[in-house]
C-alpha cells in the first residue's frame, strides 16, 4: 500500500486515484499520521498544499516519516517540506508560477525514467526549493524554477515541484509509475476487490437498519442506490426522488422511468417548499445551506410517513465532494457541498449516514455502474449538482461589484494585443487559483476568434491579472449590461430550464454529449430588459481540473441561436476558462 499524506492541496486526492489506476492500493491519511502506523506501507507520498514551510501554523508532520526506510515522494509543498526538513533551502514567495511550464530533464534517475529532454508539466506554487539537501541531486528544472525535481537515490527520497497527478502533465502517470517501481509496490488493486470491500463496509455500517436515500437521477446517487439495493435487498432500501424546483426539464419522468427497474423509488413534489426556503436569498452559500436543510426536512417527513423504525441516510457522495468542502483537515474552502451541510454532519456524527462511494472518483463510479449492469445512458449522464439549477441561476441584490480601478483598462489592453474588444463584468463568480478558491470578476471578449486564440487570450488575462478568474466570449451582439435584482423565482428557473434544454438538445442531436464532461448553462442577472445566459461546456476526467470544450463552431452557433431566441435572454456568452483558474460551476 502507498500512503498519501494529505497537506490539503487541491490535487492531494488525485494522487491516490492515479496510483490506484496504476494497480496499487493507495490511501489518503492525515499529514500527521504517526510513523508507527506507516511501518507496513510500500511507499509514502507527501501531497501539495496551500501552506508555506515558513508559516507559523504549518500542517503537522512527523519528520521520522523520512527515516522509515521506504521511498518517499514529495509533491509541490511535499517537495519543499522535504527540502526544508533535510537541510536544503526553500525561498518564500518570489515568482508565482501557475499553469503549464517546460521541464528540462537534467538527469533521468529512477523517477524521471523514460521522459524526453523536455516535457510539459503543470506548476502551481509560490515558494520554491533553491538548494537541495545533502545527498540530493537536481534532476530537472523549468525556466522559473531551478530545482523542479530532486532525488536522493541512496535513500529513495524524491521531490517534484510540478504535479504529476494532473492530466495537464502529460507524462505524469509515467513519473508516478516509476515511483511505484522504486517502491516495489504490489500491483494487486482492482475494482472487484474494492467492490467487495465496499460491500462489507455497507453491511457493517447499516447493520440491521434500513436505508433511506435521495436519488437525483445523477450517476452517483443512482449507482449508490443500486449498489445498496444489491447488498441489502429491495425491502431495506428506499429511494426518494424529490422535485425540488431545481431539476432540469423532463428530469423527473426520466428518473422514475429508469430507476423503478432497479429498486423501490418514490417521487414527491416539494418544489413549493424549496422555493419558499430560498425566497429572497442571494448568497450562494446561503442558498446551498437552505436547500440542504430543506432536503433534510423533506426526508425526515417522508421517513416518518414510511414508518421505518430505525433508519440510516444513504448518500451518493464521491471523493471530490468531500475534499472540495474542506472536510479533509488541511484544505482551503469557499463553498460547501450540500452533502456536508450542518444537519447532515450531525447525522454523520450519530453514525446514521452510509456513503458507499465516498472513496471513489467519477470514473470509478462509472465502472461500478457498469459492473452493476446499469444502462449506458445512465452511466454516461453528465454530472449535475445536487442543488441543481439553484446554483446555476446567479442571484443579486441589484448592486454591482465595483471593478477595481484600472482593471478594465488592463483587460482591454491585453485583449487588444490579440485584436479583440474586452470588458469586465460587474459581477463575480467562483474560481480556484493555487490551492485557494476565489470570488472574482469575469472578463468578456468580443470579436471574431478561433478557440486557440481565445485560449491564449484567456490564459494571458487570468495569468496577468489576479482580479480576473474567468473569461467568457460573447456569442451574440453587445448589450448594455446592468446588474439586475434577481432571486430564485419559478419564472427565472423556467427560463433557465428552457435555455438548458435547448442547448443540450443541440449537443444531443449532433452526437456531442459524450464529447463533453458536462455543460452547465448559467443564468446571470445582467442585461437590459432580460438576462444573460452562459454556456460552460468542459472536458474533464474527474472535475478537479478541466478544459473549456472547443465545440464545433456550427454547434456553438446553433446553441447560441436556440438560446438567444428565448424571450428574456439578452445575451449569450461562452466560457473559455480552464479549471484552474475558473471552477466548472459559476457559484
Ligand atoms: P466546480 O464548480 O467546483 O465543480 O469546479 C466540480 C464538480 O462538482 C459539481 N458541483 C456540485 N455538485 N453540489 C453538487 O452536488 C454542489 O453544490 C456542487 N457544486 C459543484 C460540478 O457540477 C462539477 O461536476
Amino acid at each position: 500500500m502507498i500512503a498519501v499524506l494529505d497537506f490539503g492541496g487541491q490535487y492531494a486526492h488525485l494522487i491516490a486515484n492515479r496510483i490506484r489506476r496504476l494497480g496499487v492500493y493507495a490511501e489518503i491519511l492525515p499529514s500527521d499520521t504517526h510513523p508507527r502506523k506507516l511501518r507496513d506501507v510500500e511507499g509514502v507520498v507527501l501531497s501539495g498544499g496551500p501552506a508555506s514551510v515558513y508559516d507559523p501554523d504549518v500542517p503537522p508532520f512527523h519528520e521520522e516519516v523520512l527515516e522509515l526506510g521506504v521511498p518517499v515522494l514529495g509533491i509541490c509543498y511535499g517537495h519543499q517540506l522535504m527540502a526544508h526538513m533535510l537541510g536544503g533551502e526553500v525561498r518564500p514567495g518570489g515568482t508565482r508560477e501557475y499553469g503549464m511550464a517546460r521541464l528540462e530533464v537534467i538527469e533521468e534517475d529512477e523517477v524521471l525514467k523514460g521522459l524526453g529532454l523536455t516535457e510539459t508539466v503543470w506548476m502551481s506554487h509560490g515558494d520554491q526549493v533553491v538548494r537541495p539537501p545533502e545527498g540530493f541531486r537536481v534532476l530537472a528544472r523549468t525556466p522559473d524554477c531551478p530545482i523542479a525535481a530532486m532525488g536522493d537515490p541512496r535513500r529513495h527520497l524524491y521531490g517534484l515541484q510540478f504535479h504529476p497527478e494532473v492530466t495537464h502533465t502529460p507524462k505524469g502517470m509515467e513519473v508516478l509509475d516509476n515511483f511505484l517501481e522504486v517502491c516495489g509496490a504490489a500491483r494487486t488493486w482492482d475494482m472487484d476487490r474494492f467492490l467487495s470491500r465496499i460491500e462489507e463496509e455497507i453491511k457493517a455500517v447499516v447493520g440491521s437498519r434500513k436505508v433511506f436515500l435521495l436519488v437525483s437521477g445523477g450517476v452517483d446517487s443512482t449507482v449508490a442506490f443500486v449498489l445498496l439495493t444489491k447488498v441489502l435487498g429491495g425491502e431495506r432500501v428506499y429511494g426518494l426522488h424529490v422535485d425540488n424546483a431545481f431539476l432540469r426539464k423532463g428530469e423527473q419522468e426520466a428518473v422514475e422511468r429508469s430507476l423503478k427497474a432497479f429498486g423501490r423509488v418514490q417521487v414527491v413534489d416539494a418544489s413549493k417548499e424549496f422555493l419558499r426556503a430560498v425566497e429572497g436569498v442571494v448568497d450562494p452559500e446561503e442558498k446551498r445551506r437552505r436547500i440542504g436543510d430543506a432536503f433534510v426536512r423533506v426526508m425526515r417527513r417522508e421517513v416518518e410517513a414510511l414508518d421505518l423504525e430505525e433508519w440510516v441516510l444513504g448518500q451518493g457522495t464521491i471523493y471530490p465532494d468531500t475534499i472540495e468542502s474542506g472536510s479533509t483537515p488541511n484544505s482551503a474552502v469557499i463553498k460547501t457541498h450540500h452533502n456536508r451541510v450542518e444537519a447532515i454532519r450531525r447525522l454523520m456524527e450519530e453514525g446514521r449516514v452510509v456513503e458507499p462511494l465516498a472513496q471513489l472518483y467519477k470514473d470509478e463510479v462509472r465502472k461500478v455502474g457498469q459492473r452493476l449492469g446499469l444502462p449506458e445512458e445512465l452511466i454516461w449522464r453528465h454530472p449535475f449538482p445536487g442543488p441543481g439549477l439553484a446554483v446555476r441561476a446567479l442571484c443579486s441584490d441589484g448592486r454591482s461589484f465595483p471593478v477595481p480601478e484600472g482593471l478594465s483598462e488592463e483587460v482591454k489592453g491585453i485583449a487588444r494585443r490579440f485584436g479583440l474588444e474586452a470588458d469586465v463584468l460587474p459581477i463575480r463568480s467562483v474560481g480556484v487559483q493555487g490551492d485557494f478558491r476565489t470570488y472574482a470578476h469575469p472578463a468578456v471578449l468580443r470579436g471574431e476568434a478561433d478557440w486557440d486564440l481565445l485560449e491564449r487570450i484567456s490564459t494571458a488575462i487570468t495569468n496577468a491579472l489576479r482580479g480576473i478568474n474567468r473569461v467568457v466570449w460573447a456569442l451574440t451582439p453587445w448589450r448594455a449590461r446592468k446588474v439586475r435584482r434577481a432571486t430564485l423565482t419559478k419564472e427565472r428557473l423556467d427560463l433557465l430550464r428552457e435555455a438548458d434544454f435547448r442547448a443540450h438538445e443541440v449537443l444531443r442531436r449532433r452526437g456531442l454529449l459524450r464529447e463533453v464532461w458536462q455543460m452547465p448553462v448559467v443564468l446571470v442577472p445582467l442585461g437590459e430588459e432580460g438576462e444573460t445566459v452562459v454556456l460552460r461546456p468542459v472536458c474533464s476526467q474527474e472535475a478537479m481540473t478541466a478544459q473549456f470544450a472547443k465545440l464545433p463552431p456550427e454547434a456553438v452557433r446553433e446553441m447560441a441561436q436556440a438560446v438567444f431566441s428565448l424571450p428574456g435572454v439578452d445575451e449569450v456568452l461562452y466560457d473559455v476558462t480552464h479549471k484552474p483558474p475558473g471552477t466548472i460551476e459559476w457559484e
